[in-house]
């Protein structure tokens, strides 16, 4: 939901998050964030921020979701369209998201991964796929289904979370600017 702000229970004298739509003035200041928040992270590309742009230049992201604290934007997160090979549609592919590392282990993710797939809901999605640590986002309902195959991953690394009662059994193509970047 776009404007929500979440109470922090843990920390009951922090400011509120506002997550939000990204405008197009947010650009330079979601890349620098995304940059910081894959700098250290093992698997990073280095084309996380490029891919986002793109996602959002192209007008491709069926999801763009920045997250402020005090006016500070400190996370964002997009989710795109992604293809299915039995003809499928209704899936998209969660990603990138990145919190600033100074903001990480303080629920950012969380409120932003709750924000998207509750907006995903809302735009009618049938599912949802990402790539990512399952020691995460299985606490979403993420899981890896041998169903859903991204060719060239570790199966264990791909997971999906299902909006209706239907798992396609398909191979799972992503926009072409996550090869670009
Ligand atoms: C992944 C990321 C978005 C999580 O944001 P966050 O605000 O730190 O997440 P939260 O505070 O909501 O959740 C923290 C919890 O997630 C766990 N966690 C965070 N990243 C994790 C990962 N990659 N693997 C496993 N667990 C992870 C933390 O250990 C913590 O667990 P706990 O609740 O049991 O203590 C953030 O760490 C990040 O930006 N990482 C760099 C970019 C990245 O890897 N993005 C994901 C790939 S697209």
């Amino acid at each position: 939901m776009t404007g929500a702000t979440p109470m922090d229970h843990a920390h009951p004298h922090r400011a509120p998050l506002l997550i939000r739509d990204l405008r197009a003035d947010d650009a330079d200041a979601r890349d620098a964030l995304i940059t910081r928040a894959f700098a250290d992270t093992p698997h990073a590309s280095g084309t996380e921020a490029a891919i986002a742009a793109a996602l959002d230049t192209h007008g491709i992201a069926s999801v763009s979701l920045l997250v402020e604290r005090d006016g500070v934007p400190v996370g964002c997160v997009q989710t795109s369209p992604v293809s299915l090979s039995d003809g499928t549609t209704g899936w998209h592919g969660l990603g990138p998201i990145a919190v600033d590392p100074a903001c990480q282990r303080d629920g950012i993710g969380t409120a932003l991964m709750t924000a998207a797939l509750e907006r995903l809901r809302s735009l009618g999605a049938s599912g949802c796929v990402l790539l990512g640590d399952p020691a995460y986002y299985t606490r979403f309902g993420f899981a890896a289904d041998p169903r859903l195959v991204l060719p060239g991953v570790p199966p264990t690394y791909f997971l999906r979370l299902a909006f209706g009662d239907v798992v396609p059994s398909a191979k799972v193509r992503y926009d072409a600017v996550f090869e670009a970047g």
